[in-house]
């Protein structure tokens, strides 16, 4: 699976996209799931994490937004918001904090994290990390920032341990045991603050690029994971696809490309404890230009009223814009041109027309929901956009999933994406918070 959304995602403070994967990250709360403590460790005790059965509520603010900031966020809905993100060059004695982060560890109260990474923050991570001297200062740096700025938690997100994110990142067949030795330090540095990362579908890479068959020793250090369960397909896959499937084991073979059900799956397997797990879910989708014809699969049916096909080709040379968050072309971290990344925010959705105020679907617009992903789509025939997206029947699935599986909660990505809480509020209720 992703071999690289690239496009996308995460964050990009640039301009881009979305952020995806980065950044994210969570709560406060009462005691947790207890983290940690291996026999190789020193007891940890954490202060402020939740808890298992979905009772974190985390999502990640993204700090370059001019129109949603600090006093934009509704902290009664979350248990955690992280500030993201802050990005590491390749000294590992410094780290970029962005503009503001004072103001919002002041707002959060304690359930201020820090994601540190991101998209487009991932290039040095493999050097930062790469030899036990470089470990101790990044650890010093991070643990100096996390204390002098009053932080409850610090979120890791390195797009990606052992496998390229962004094409300039540098990558080494020793990252993820670096990223374990780097936690570990990290961990004993800071055993009275959260500490969470923000991971693929799949588990952490091995020396040669294959999932980790055993993950309990980053179990032992993280109190969490967040799966950033999205991008699973996008405008770098070869049809339209669901942006964030619940499900794809009912899918077919060739459109298995991940899900929350698949990599849950995964990680627990690989030893990783499902209430040691959150759920990453987008407040985004993404948009595909599809011809009427390629949309209904059928010239000869009407895209307003006949329905939707599941999986349609659309032409890439055509890429939608997306919404005004996401106007972006220039140049990407790594110098490389850039279009559109075409990811439109659910807030973006209902500005431009797709979507009514309550998050329903406009008028004149054919939508569908896809059972097996347990998302919805929407197509204008006009325009011939269409989005693979979540809205509020796919997030209380999602947190449906979320409890019956016991997992720690969700994060979702990002705060600014959201319209009126409706997604927030949708899934809350479903974790039963109310
Ligand atoms: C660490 O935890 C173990 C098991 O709960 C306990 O027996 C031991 O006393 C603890 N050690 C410290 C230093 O708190
Ligand atoms: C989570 O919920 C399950 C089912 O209700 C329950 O058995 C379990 O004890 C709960 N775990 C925690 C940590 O509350
Ligand atoms: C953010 O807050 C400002 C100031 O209260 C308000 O004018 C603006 O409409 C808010 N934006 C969003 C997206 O809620
Ligand atoms: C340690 O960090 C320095 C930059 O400060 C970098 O040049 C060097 O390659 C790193 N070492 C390793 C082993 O990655
Ligand atoms: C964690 O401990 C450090 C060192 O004692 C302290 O400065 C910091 O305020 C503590 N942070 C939290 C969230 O308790
Ligand atoms: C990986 O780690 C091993 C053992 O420490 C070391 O011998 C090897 O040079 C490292 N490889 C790279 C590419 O850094
Ligand atoms: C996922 O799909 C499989 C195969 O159809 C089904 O057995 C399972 O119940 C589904 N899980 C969820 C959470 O939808
Ligand atoms: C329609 O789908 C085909 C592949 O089936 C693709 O080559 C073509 O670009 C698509 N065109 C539009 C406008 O959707
Ligand atoms: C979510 O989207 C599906 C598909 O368009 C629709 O049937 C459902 O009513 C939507 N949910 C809400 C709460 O608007």
């Amino acid at each position: 699976m992703l071999a690289f959304p690239l496009t996308l995602l995460m964050a990009l403070p640039f301009a881009l996209a979305a952020p995806r994967c980065s950044v994210k990250t969570t709560s406060a709360a009462t005691s947790a799931p207890t983290g940690s403590s291996s026999s190789s460790s020193p007891n940890i005790t954490t202060s402020n994490t939740g808890g298992s059965n979905g009772t974190i509520a985390m999502s990640w603010f993204a700090n370059w937004r001019t129109d949603f900031t600090v006093s934009n966020i509704s902290w009664d809905k979350y248990t955690a918001v992280s500030w993201f993100a802050t990005n590491p060059g390749n000294d590992p004695s410094t780290l970029d904090l962005a503009n503001g982060l004072e103001e919002f560890v002041t707002a959060a109260h304690s359930n201020a994290l820090m994601t540190v990474g991101g998209w487009d923050g991932s290039m040095y991570f493999s050097s930062l990390v790469g030899s036990s001297d470089n470990r101790t200062t990044f650890v010093n740096t991070i643990r100096d920032i996390a204390f002098s700025n009053g932080l409850d938690g610090i979120d890791i997100d390195w797009e990606y341990p052992g496998k390229p994110g962004l094409e300039c990142n540098i990558v080494s067949p020793n990252d993820s045991a670096n990223l374990l030795s780097f936690l570990q330090a990290l961990r004993a540095a800071t055993p009275n603050i959260t500490l969470s990362a923000a991971v693929a579908v799949t588990p952490f890479a091995d020396s040669t690029g294959q999932p980790m068959t055993d993950v309990s020793q980053f179990a032992d250090v993280l109190d969490y994971i967040e799966i950033m369960n999205y991008d699973v397909w996008g405008s770098f896959s070869s049809t339209v696809g669901p942006n964030a499937p619940l499900n794809d084991t009912c899918a077919s073979a060739g459109q298995q490309a991940g899900s929350a059900v698949s990599a849950v799956a995964a990680w627990t397997k690989a030893g990783f404890p499902s209430n040691k797990i959150i759920l990453g879910v987008p407040a985004y989708g993404h948009s595909y230009f599809v011809s009427n014809a390629n949309a209904t699969g059928s010239s000869s049916t009407d895209a307003t009223t006949g329905s939707l096909i599941a999986y349609p080709g659309f032409n890439a040379a055509q890429q939608p814009a997306g919404d005004a968050w996401n106007d972006v072309s220039g140049t990407d971290p790594c110098g490389n041109p850039q279009g559109p990344t075409g990811v439109y925010d659910f807030w973006g959705m209902i500005a431009d027309g797709f979507l009514n105020e309550d998050g329903s679907v406009a008028s004149g617009m054919a939508s569908r929901y896809d059972s097996c992903s347990q998302t919805p789509y929407v197509y204008n025939p006009q325009s011939q956009i269409m989005i693979s997206y979540d809205n509020a029947t796919s997030f209380a699935a999602k947190g449906e999933f979320v409890v019956s599986n016991n997992l720690a909660g969700f994060a979702m990505y990002e705060t600014g994406g959201d319209y009126n809480n409706i997604l927030i509020d949708a899934i809350n209720s479903a974790v039963g918070r109310s």
